[in-house]
């Protein structure tokens, strides 16, 4: 039978709607292709300006593998649009998850791109980590006659800038592998120098002369479903700190109302909050720069600039704009990459005060980031709102007390009936299994956040797979975040099992590995029983001192050596059973 693939939405007539389909109806494959890389090269010749060339006859598109290392998406979308640009330049690209990758697979590669974020201190993203283990270790395949680039993510507040990105740049090249496309390491707004490097990256790798006349074009394949992912405003409908005024914290919930209806978020995405500076902040840094009566530039600074990361690379701009001498000595000794611990912009100009002009501050800046903060409602039970929990971030470092920007700007300057500026970030690897399936849930402090959206849905939606949590905070008096909810749902069932840890409460400090070491037994039968392990909030110790617990706990259940039990946890991940949204 033949085929209609020209659907009758098509912006043409209805009878040029029924003309193409006598003609691509029944082409072969081949013709498609080549129609397809055709008018590609029409339009890469200025739609019409130059008279069409005959086309060379089609031939199969280059393979090309992507390789993605990725978090929090950035990487996987990066992988998405390279694969866009790579199809319409005579490449077949196939993506990978790094945290699939079977290394076997780079050896058949011909050409390789990997774009790999950096987490934690200078980390792969989570699930990548077996992986890059593998491909960092004595096992890892040779790469001769395989072409490669690297495009790598990182923020460079961090002193493992993109670490991950230049890491892996170097082992593909000691493995053999011939760089075609120099490595960019992009920090957060890496939207333009990212494109750049795929424009390039594509040039480099593509096959001679493909012009655009060759397209592999996949008819089956489907679009993916619509996601608003825009910056939307939202009303701040409830504002409450769930500590109690006793705590030494402060942990502001929020519920946030959208006009015309929530976008469609999922149990396990977050939310990108974009903040301002504290003005308090910004005069103080005006003030020290020589530049107090520049009103322009303290709201552009309040609004839209990153006034408080001290980098490397800022350090670097602020000797060779201002000859500045103790800090080109800085630089030259190599003690810069040390100052600058726990430091702030404020603290450069304060410490090196030299005359400076707005542009010449302005340069020391980039723009200021949103922060993600992981939904904690359903809407299947908020019908249009979502909520955030949200804690305060305050530390004191090198004489000066110092505010987390996002959550100050939460804490301490919205309230009740403010609007905020909102986008979400979806997560599918941190999503809800099959109704069915049991779930564990390791969330202390505001990792909770993401669990108690979990337990709504699974009661909105009646799902019959058992739920664990594992809470933990300072005090169970000051600190027990949503603790009605918890109990609410330990009553009607949206929750089986729920184990707290409260560090500050006795003299020993009690942590949420501690909980489930101590419920070792009844944890491994759940995983025996198809349950999934989720962990959530602090990616520094907590993440992995609870996956040390597990390891522990499979090795003691299970009589396993620890080689065994670490296994027994790699074939979770592996498993995507084992998940984390961490930070
Ligand atoms: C996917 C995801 C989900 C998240 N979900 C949540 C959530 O649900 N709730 C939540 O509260 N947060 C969450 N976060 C963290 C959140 O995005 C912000 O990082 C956090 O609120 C701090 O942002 P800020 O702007 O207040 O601080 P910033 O201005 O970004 O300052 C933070 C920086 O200050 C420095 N710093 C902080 N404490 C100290 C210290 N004690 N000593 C020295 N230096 C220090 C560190 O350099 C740190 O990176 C999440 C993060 C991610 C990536
Ligand atoms: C908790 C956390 C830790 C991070 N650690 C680093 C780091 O050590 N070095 C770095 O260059 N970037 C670091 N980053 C920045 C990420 O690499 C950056 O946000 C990147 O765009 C994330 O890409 P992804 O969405 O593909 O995971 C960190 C980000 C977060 C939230």
């Amino acid at each position: 039978m033949e085929m209609s693939p020209i659907p009758k939405t098509a912006p043409f007539a209805e009878e040029e709607i029924d003309l193409l389909n006598r003609v691509v109806g029944p082409a072969s494959a081949n013709q498609r292709a080549w129609l397809a890389g055709f008018l590609a090269g029409l339009d890469a010749a200025g739609a019409g300006a130059v008279a069409p060339q005959p086309a060379a006859p089609a031939r199969p598109a280059e393979p090309l593998t992507i390789i993605y290392a990725s978090e929090s998406g950035n990487s996987e979308k990066l992988a998405g649009d390279l694969a866009k640009s790579a199809r319409k330049n005579g490449l077949k690209p196939t993506i990978i998850d790094m945290a699939d990758l079977e290394l076997s697979a780079l050896t058949t590669a011909k050409r390789l791109v990997f774009i790999a974020a950096t987490w934690g201190e200078g980390e792969p993203p989570a699930r990548a980590i077996r992986a890059y283990n593998e491909l960092m270790g004595e096992g890892a395949p040779r790469l001769e006659g395989v072409e490669f680039g690297v495009l790598a993510l990182g923020d460079t507040a961090y002193a493992e800038f993109c670490a991950i990105g230049k890491k892996i740049d170097e082992r593909l090249a000691a493995l053999g592998g011939k760089r075609i496309v120099d490595r960019v390491d992009c920090d957060l707004d890496f939207a333009e120098p990212a494109g750049r490097w795929i424009g390039d990256a594509v040039k480099a790798l593509a096959p001679p002369n493909a012009g655009g006349r060759v397209i592999e074009v996949d008819f089956g394949a489907k679009p993916a479903p619509a996601l608003n992912t825009d910056v939307v405003e939202a009303e701040i409908i409830e504002y409450v700190d769930l500590n109690s005024s006793r705590s030494d914290k402060e942990t502001i919930h929020l519920a946030l109302s959208f006009e015309g209806g929530a976008p469609a978020y999922e149990p396990g995405d977050s939310l990108d909050l974009y903040p301002e500076n504290d003005p308090a902040y910004v005069d103080d840094l005006l003030k020290a720069a020589g530049l107090s009566g520049d009103e322009k530039l303290r709201a552009d600074f309040i609004k839209s600039r990153d006034v408080t990361t001290l980098s490397l690379k800022t350090v670097e701009t602020y000797a060779s704009s201002t000859g500045h001498q103790y800090v080109k000595t800085l630089l030259d000794e190599g003690q810069a990459k040390e100052w600058i611990v726990g430091r702030q912009l404020i603290d450069l100009i304060a410490t090196f005060p030299i005359a400076l002009d707005a542009e010449k501050l302005r340069a020391l800046t980039r723009p200021l980031a949103p922060r993600a903060y992981s939904i904690a409602s359903s809407r299947r039970e908020v019908g249009d709102e979502a909520h955030l929990l949200i804690s305060a971030v305050r530390y004191e470092s090198h004489g000066r007390a110092r505010k987390g920007v996002a959550s100050s700007y939460v804490a301490e300057r919205l309230k009740r009936g403010d609007r905020v500026r909102v986008k979400v970030k979806p997560n599918k690897h941190f999503a809800l299994p099959a109704p069915d399936k049991d779930i564990i849930m390791v969330g202390p402090g505001t990792g909770v956040a993401p669990f108690r959206a979990f337990v709504q849905e699974r009661r909105a939606t009646e799902a019959t797979g058992r739920g664990w949590l594992f809470f933990g905070d300072r005090h169970f008096t000051h600190d027990f975040l949503y603790q009605l909810d918890w109990q609410d749902a330990l009553k009607d069932g949206a929750l089986t099992r729920m184990d707290v840890a409260f560090s500050r409460d006795t003299p020993e400090k009690i942590y949420v590995q501690h909980k489930l070491w101590d419920r070792r037994a009844e944890l491994i039968e759940w995983l025996d029983g198809g349950a999934l392990f989720y962990v959530c909030g602090d990616a520094k110790s907590m993440a992995k001192d609870v996956r040390a617990a597990l390891v522990r706990a499979y090795a003691d259940v299970k009589a396993l050596s620890p080689e065994a039990a670490e296994q027994a946890v790699v074939t979770l991940e592996r498993e995507k059973r084992y998940l984390q949204d961490t930070y």
